[in-house]
């Protein structure tokens, strides 16, 4: 039988806040443990019920503290053996297994950048999935700045108001769906040009990534501003010519219909406005990792990162 060491983090004021338990975990499948940024460590864990009945999913979100069940709630219902061992039992155990699992880090942030239509953006949830990160696109601030200007009819110029809709902008706010509209982005990289709005912006995106257990985000200037120092940087592209064609796929896809030629003049006009502002230009981070996904499906581009983000996070653990 496997133990996994697990040490138990709430917010109950009348119990200590941090037990520590050692759970069975040869009868569940895909346990993830999470290390916080305090040192502290939460668990989820998705398996069956020892006789296959029955599908379990214990554990909260995978940025919450929070939302665990009661150890006792879990033992009565799912009776899996948890017994409570000391910090120094606990000690090495622990070492053990966060040296085979890299991922279990207090924070971890991986950086993606790349030119519109790239797919940083399903790459970038693909990887917060399985890294269980929390994601941040953060051309959806831009978008949201640009969009708030829009609405009231405002000129995308009128530096005062975009900073005053950057300020106002929530993270836990940013709708996809309103934002994700093509005039709203190309409206959103001429927002972005002004360093005050992206001051205020990159603010909240820096707190964003600060957050255990860390984050995933995708942008133009994550790895060589926003986070100058996250674990892992990857840089990812493809001719303008075949993220043309992507986009017009998707237009199609949903019943819709553009010219191959106006969304290729788009891509390289918005291409030219991100790689030429003077502030914060989109470019490859020295350090970051070149992924061309011109000739890549998808999944390979998620297999390619993921050796690249196992092998960084391996060497990190060895040093
Ligand atoms: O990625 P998305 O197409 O949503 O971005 C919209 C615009 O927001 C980009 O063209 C770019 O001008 C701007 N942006 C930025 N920095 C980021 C993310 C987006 O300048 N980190």
């Amino acid at each position: 039988m496997k133990y996994v060491h697990v040490r138990w983090k709430h917010d109950r004021a009348e119990e200590p806040s941090h037990l520590w338990y050692e759970v069975a975990v040869d009868k569940f499948q895909n346990r993830t443990l999470e290390l916080y940024a305090d040192g502290s460590a939460g668990f989820a864990i998705r398996g069956s019920a020892e006789d296959g009945s029955d599908d379990l999913e214990v554990g909260g979100t995978r940025n919450s503290t929070e939302g665990f069940p009661d150890v006792e709630e879990i033992n009565a219902d799912r009776q899996f053996e948890a017994s409570e061992v000391t910090a120094a039992e606990f000690e090495h155990p622990w070492r053990k297994v966060l040296a085979a699992r890299p991922r279990m880090t207090s924070l971890l942030t991986i950086a993606i950048d790349g030119p519109a239509g790239a797919g940083k953006g399903t790459l970038a949830r693909r990887l917060a999935d399985h890294y269980r990160l929390n994601l941040l696109d953060t051309g959806l601030t831009y978008r949201a700045v640009a969009h708030a200007l829009l609405q009231v009819g405002l000129p995308l110029d009128n530096v005062s108001a975009a900073e005053t809709a950057a300020r106002q902008v929530d993270l836990a706010k940013l709708d996809r769906a309103v934002l994700s509209a093509h005039a709203v982005g190309e409206a959103a990289s001429k927002v972005a040009v002004f360093p005050t709005v992206r001051r205020i912006l990159v603010e909240k995106q820096r707190d964003f990534a600060r957050t255990p257990p860390g984050a995933v985000l995708d942008g133009r200037d994550i790895g060589t501003v926003v986070c100058p120092d996250a674990d892992i940087k990857l840089y990812v592209t493809a001719s303008a010519e075949v993220r043309a064609k992507r986009r017009l796929a998707e237009i199609e896809s949903i019943g819709g219909t553009a010219k191959f030629t106006e969304i290729l003049a788009d891509i390289v006009r918005r291409d030219e406005r991100d790689m030429g502002r003077a502030d914060s230009p989109l470019k490859p981070a020295a350090d970051a990792h070149l992924l061309d996904t011109s000739e890549m499906a998808i999944e390979a581009a998620f297999l390619a990162a993921m050796a690249i983000i196992d092998d960084a996070l391996a060497r990190r653990n060895k040093a």
